[in-house]
């Protein structure tokens, strides 16, 4: 997966994305980020990107120029992508979406910053609006990092561990059990005796049935989509019954 990222801030995303999990898999060459400098595509003498806005208003608006060169140049050497421009305006981001992303081998990425970007180099160049939730940030840097980030863990080899991308929140609508280590008591807590039973069987049934009650305790509105038993939909409705009580 090779990301490109075009931005005003391209040490924001090589920052961040060159440490941890999405770091070792830059090095390891299973993603790569390329993230461009739409300031270097400005061609005047301040190297300015941003104008007034026509009809009047507060803040500034990208202009479209510097940004469709910017676009001109990563197409140019990479071949034509996806891209994505980032906006409380899109669709909301999921998991799904990211599994479908994760399939490409290149995504370009718009970051837009001050009160927007020129409506016209918008239409010319973007396939997808995308939103990461309801709420508005002072650029599309971060949006743009947590998409990254949630895709290039599904692209394979980044992951030691195939099956955690898998067995996770939201695979098959369900939030993911708890989790523990060592000690087998710590603040008077202990261990569900489950996990140390070494029995398979148990086991998946306990995750199963911890999933079913996070979802119904945290996010009820997921369980309309997940695929539950009879005797999981009424374990989930004892737990709704007893947050309105
Ligand atoms: N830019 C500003 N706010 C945003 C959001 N919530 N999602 C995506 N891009 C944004």
């Amino acid at each position: 997966m090779n990301f490109h990222v075009m931005t005003l801030f391209p040490e924001m995303i090589e920052q961040a994305m060159s440490v941890s999990i999405t770091g070792r898999a830059m090095k390891a060459g299973h993603i790569s980020v390329n993230a461009v400098n739409i300031r270097d595509y400005a061609q005047n003498k301040h190297n300015r990107v941003d104008d007034y806005p026509y009809g009047g208003g507060a803040g500034m608006v990208m202009q479209a120029a510097p940004v469709y060169r910017c676009y001109e140049d990563i197409v140019k050497k990479n071949g034509a992508a996806r891209v994505v421009y980032l906006s409380p305006q899109g669709k909301v981001f999921s998991q799904e979406m990211a599994q479908e992303y994760a399939k490409e081998d290149n995504l370009i990425f718009l970051c837009g910053h001050y009160e927007g970007i020129d409506e016209r180099v918008l239409e010319e160049i973007v396939t997808d609006y995308v939103s990461i939730g309801d709420y508005v940030l002072t650029g599309g840097e971060l949006p743009a990092l947590v998409m990254m980030d949630t895709i290039a863990r599904l692209v394979p080899g980044v992951l030691n561990n195939e099956v955690s991308a898998q067995t996770e929140s939201f695979s098959e609508h369900l939030l993911e059990y708890p989790q523990y280590t060592r000690p087998e008591e710590w603040h008077g807590k202990k261990v569900p005796p489950v996990l140390l039973s070494g029995n398979h069987k148990l086991l998946k049934e306990w995750y199963r049935e911890q999933s079913v009650i996070r979802t119904a305790k945290n996010r009820p509105d997921l369980l309309e989509k997940a695929e539950l038993t009879e005797k999981e939909r009424h374990l989930a409705e004892q737990i709704l019954q007893q947050k309105t009580e």
